[in-house]
């Protein structure tokens, strides 16, 4: 006999015939009505027993969470809100609950705060509300490879233990194969680091860029989609020690085509989302609305999740430079009640959250795109402007989010890159193959990395970047 899916049977109209589900009990009622679900949909199956015909013992075992499988016969269903159940013929029970422990955890229907059930790793994702947020981030993660391989990117895998540092900003975690208690030492009798991996100084990565750029250099269009990992000891709900970067790098491309791109990416996913994920979506969406009622009614955000999703993809982005940044900015008015202090110092001040949010959320009231940022608060490898202190870099700023795409045109010139590198101090002799690409065809490019996990926040909704990876690594969360 077939196997079904609660998904499917919840669709069939194969009435009357015998069929086989597998799941968890969500709840058992009146010793009649099990509430089946197995991962598919946020929906459960009804299956129906008739108590009087069935092994009590049996039946005892049938409590919340327990591990069963049932098999009966698809019926139009009596009561309302579903439109078939199942009259049950069998029960077997895989592994049984314990209702008193169950009690004590996520399992019981009283709902939990999220942050109690991030320390219940293991059962966190029998939640609806995590379960809604899974289907939604695998959804997600299947259209970035659809956008891209419809659009004639190769997928490429870039390495995950590096010798270098992308980014330049020293959040790196050390990967090191020596032993603690007999480290090697140099001739000052300090730990000699540089024998960390077999001989050489290695690190996490930061970033897949760099080494994208070399595939973008023969293969044209490439992309990667991966984990990257930053050691900065940040505790915000948009900070993870390890998150997944979708990164694209394509030759031939300019700054404007960049936004082009990025604009047209993130179009495309949420749009996937909004047609594929429907019933998560208003599922978050509802509970989105519950938490809103709990706000005071000044704070109460008006527009609803996927209004908010529709209008991402239906409207353009705002592409604002830097300096028309830093001018709104400064002609700002501090909000009265000093939530936030709009007015920046001056132009070459990096943007803070606020200014972010401000531009975002009260100024343009859309997605932002910034570019051409101050050369000296951005990488060494972003593309000089002709007027010697910008690079062509761009943010992407999404509301209730902040930077959700950091990508830039990369700097193509071999001596200019030289001169850079030299002023930050960065050794030749590391990045010597960096510096070789544009030895040999060298030719514009230009890439964006986006934040996978700020990108499924913002979809579903979620206010805390924990809550939509299956085991958050921040600096107090690496248990499990
Ligand atoms: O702006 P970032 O640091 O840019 C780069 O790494 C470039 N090399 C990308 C490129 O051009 N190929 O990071 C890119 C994005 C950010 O905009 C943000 O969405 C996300 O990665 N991000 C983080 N997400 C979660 N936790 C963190 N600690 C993050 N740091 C960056
Ligand atoms: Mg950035």
């Amino acid at each position: 006999m077939k196997t079904y899916k609660v998904a499917e049977l919840l669709l069939s109209e194969d009435f009357h015939k015998e069929v086989k589900v597998n799941g968890w009990v969500k709840s058992f009622r009146a010793n009649r009505f099990i509430a089946l679900n197995d991962g598919s949909t946020i929906k459960t199956i009804q299956c129906v027993v008739d108590f009087e015909k069935m092994d009590a013992a049996l039946l005892n075992k049938v409590t919340l969470g327990a591990a069963i499988s049932v098999i009966g016969n698809i019926v139009e269903s009596q009561g309302s809100g579903q439109r078939v159940e199942i009259q049950v013929n069998q029960i077997h029970v895989y592994g049984e609950a314990n209702p008193d422990e169950v009690s004590k955890t996520v399992l019981q229907p009283k709902r939990h705060s999220l942050e109690f059930l991030r320390e219940q790793a293991h059962l966190r994702p029998r939640t609806n509300t995590f379960g809604a947020i899974t289907r939604v981030r695998s959804a997600l993660a299947f259209a970035v490879h659809e956008y891209f391989q419809k659009n004639g990117f190769y997928y490429i895998n870039t390495p995950i233990i590096t010798g270098s540092d992308a980014e330049g900003a020293g959040e790196m975690f050390r990967v090191t194969t020596l032993d603690p208690s007999n480290p090697p030492k140099d001739e000052h009798g300090q730990i000699d680091y540089k024998e960390d991996f077999f001989g050489k100084e290695t690190n996490l990565t930061v970033s897949g860029q760099l080494e994208a750029e070399v595939f973008a250099m023969s293969l044209g269009q490439v992309y990667t989609f991966g984990p990257t990992f930053r050691a900065e000891n940040s505790n915000t709900s948009r900070h993870l020690a390890e998150f997944w970067m979708i990164e694209p790098e394509v030759a031939f491309c300019e700054l404007d085509g960049n936004m082009d791109l990025a604009e047209d990416f993130i179009k495309y996913v949420v749009n996937y989302a909004l047609s594929n994920c429907e019933e998560d979506l208003h599922f978050l969406e509802e509970r989105l609305l519950n938490e809103e009622k709990s706000k005071p009614q000044t704070e109460r955000s008006e527009i609803a999740l996927m209004e908010k999703l529709r209008f991402v993809t239906e409207n353009n982005f705002k592409r604002v430079s830097y300096t028309e940044a830093i001018e709104i900015l400064k002609n700002s008015k501090p909000n009265k009640k000093k939530k936030f202090k709009y007015l920046i110092e001056a132009w070459g001040a990096d943007l803070q959250s606020e200014h972010e949010r401000y531009l975002v959320e009260k100024h343009f009231k859309c997605p932002v795109i910034l570019f051409d940022y101050p050369a000296s608060i951005k990488a060494f490898y972003m593309r000089l402007n002709e007027d010697g202190k910008t690079v062509r870099a761009m943010d992407i700023l999404f509301p209730g989010i902040g930077e959700i795409v950091g990508g830039s045109q990369r700097e193509e010139r071999f001596e200019v890159l030289r001169e850079k590198m030299a002023a930050l101090d960065i050794p030749e002799e590391e990045l010597w193959w960096y510096l070789d690409l544009r030895k040999f065809g060298t030719a514009p490019h230009s890439g964006f990395g986006l934040g996978f996990e700020r990108l499924v926040q913002f979809v579903t909704g979620m206010g805390n970047i924990r809550d939509v990876i299956a085991f958050p690594r921040t600096p107090k969360n690496a248990e499990f």
